[in-house]
């Protein structure tokens, strides 16, 4: 797809996206499309079951936009990262939502005290760091961890997609 047919796949989708995770009962689920997108431009994420993804951030989280830059950023953090893909037919299936949440220090210190969660198109919760399925995303604590410890676990979109 080119950015420009990612972007109205998004517009498309936006809507049942949102209903989707909703569905999941957290509460960043239900807010983050009302919350700042630093992609300019949905992106392909090969980290992320190579669909197209956007990346949203809540006001806590604000410091994000200084990416490299980023320093740590505060508990109450929230950043999250909704995909989609295009099947055959032309027809947009939604993805996953990812959550990374930043929760009080001593919560998990060797990961940088993230919780990260993984929301499936139906609503249900594939797993959270410290509940239910924990393990099954101990996966994403790993690659942040091994890639970006330096920059508070954050690994930011190409620099041609950011805001
Ligand atoms: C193999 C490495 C890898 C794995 C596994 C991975 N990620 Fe990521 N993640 C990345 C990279 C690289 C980026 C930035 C580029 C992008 O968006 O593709 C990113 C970006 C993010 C962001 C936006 C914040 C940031 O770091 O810039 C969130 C939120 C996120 N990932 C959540 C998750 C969750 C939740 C999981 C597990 C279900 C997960 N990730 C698994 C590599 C990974």
């Amino acid at each position: 797809m080119t950015d420009a047919e990612a972007m109205t796949a998004y517009d498309c989708a936006k809507d049942e996206m949102a209903a989707a995770y909703k569905m999941s009962g957290l509460p960043a689920a239900g807010q983050f499309m009302n919350w700042k997108n630093y992609a300019n431009n949905p992106y392909p994420s090969a980290t992320h079951g190579g669909r197209y993804v956007n990346n949203y951030g809540n006001d806590t989280a604000r410091n994000y936009g200084r990416y490299e830059n980023v320093g740590v950023l505060p508990t109450g953090s929230v950043l999250a990262k909704n995909s989609f893909g295009v099947n055959g037919a032309g027809k947009v299936m939604i993805g996953p939502l990812f959550l990374m949440e930043k929760m009080p220090a001593g919560f998990n210190t060797d990961f940088g005290d993230w919780r990260y969660s993984m929301v499936m198109p139906d609503g249900s919760i594939f797993g959270r760091t410290g509940g239910k399925g924990s393990a099954k995303v101990q996966f994403c604590a790993d690659c942040h961890t091994a890639l970006g410890a330096e920059q508070d676990h954050l690994l930011f979109m190409p620099p041609q997609y950011r805001m």
